[in-house]
């Protein structure tokens, strides 16, 4: 069942999910939008159907194992392959200090920032592996960058929040050991840092479009065979660990 080229984005619904599916069926895939709300998720599909764009809802809660396993099983009927995995679903957590900040809250940003990404992978890796060349992008952030957080120069260091900046430090670690793991069947994964960018997650304070924020995201998911893997980008070129 290996035909066209295949992709899934999580929490694609809204935001630069939603961007990156777009661009990804500008480009000829089929996208599975993973969304958690299924009608949330029919209105988000409408509207690129609408735009003549290959699409399809994915019912998927990156949070909890029955969901990701029913998704994984949904998309193996229906495709039995996956070129391109997108593990951009995630939650914010700003605005308390560090030193305040509830193992709760930061149990459950991980939950989905961190966990997620290793559920959802785990569970498609099948997929990956029968389709031709996978690429894998987890959407990080600049913010879990520790180069960039322990620079007081740097303007990142002043956004300081425990549970959401080392989940997105823990991701990057994510990232490097998967690549690690998949670099013999030869699928490539690589972090991605869309910049600051206006959406619900930050009360749309970014000054970055999400047209902006999906480019180096659909760049790492298109890569060619020389592109690189366990690596981490910003728009520009390579993001500091
Ligand atoms: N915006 C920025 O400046 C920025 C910067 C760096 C990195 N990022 C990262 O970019 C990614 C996308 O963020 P965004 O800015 O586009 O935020 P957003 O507009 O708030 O979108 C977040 C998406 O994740 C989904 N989601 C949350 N929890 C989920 C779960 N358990 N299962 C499945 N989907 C879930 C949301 O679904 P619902 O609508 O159902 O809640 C929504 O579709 C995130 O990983 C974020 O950390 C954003």
């Amino acid at each position: 069942m290996q035909e066209g080229k295949t992709a899934l984005v999580t929490g694609a619904n809204k935001g630069i999910g939603r961007e990156i599916a777009r661009q990804l069926a500008e480009k000829g895939y089929t996208v599975w939008m993973g969304c958690r709300d299924a009608a949330r998720g029919r209105t988000a599909v409408d509207a690129l159907v609408a735009a003549g764009l290959d699409v399809r809802l994915l019912e998927i809660d990156v949070a909890s194992d029955p969901s990701v396993t029913a998704a994984a099983d949904a998309l193996g009927r229906e495709a039995g392959h996956l070129n391109v995995l997108v593990n951009n679903a995630g939650v914010p957590g700003f605005g308390t200090s560090p030193l305040e900040e509830s193992i709760a809250n930061i149990k459950d940003i991980y939950e989905v920032n961190v966990f997620g990404p290793i559920r959802v992978t785990q569970a498609f890796q099948h997929l990956l592996k029968a389709a031709a060349s996978a690429r894998i992008v987890n959407v990080s952030s600049g913010l879990g960058s520790l180069g960039l957080m322990s620079d007081p120069a740097s303007a990142y260091s002043k956004f300081n929040n425990l549970g959401y900046n080392s989940s997105k430090t823990a991701l990057n670690g994510v990232t490097v050991a998967f690549a690690n793991a998949f670099r013999s069947s030869g699928i490539k994964v690589n972090a991605a840092d869309p910049g600051y960018v206006a959406t619900d997650l930050n009360g749309h304070s970014g000054p970055r479009t999400v047209a902006q924020g999906a480019t180096p995201v659909v760049r790492l998911a298109t890569l060619d065979e020389s592109g690189p893997t366990g690596q981490f980008f910003e728009e520009f070129g390579a993001q500091a660990w």
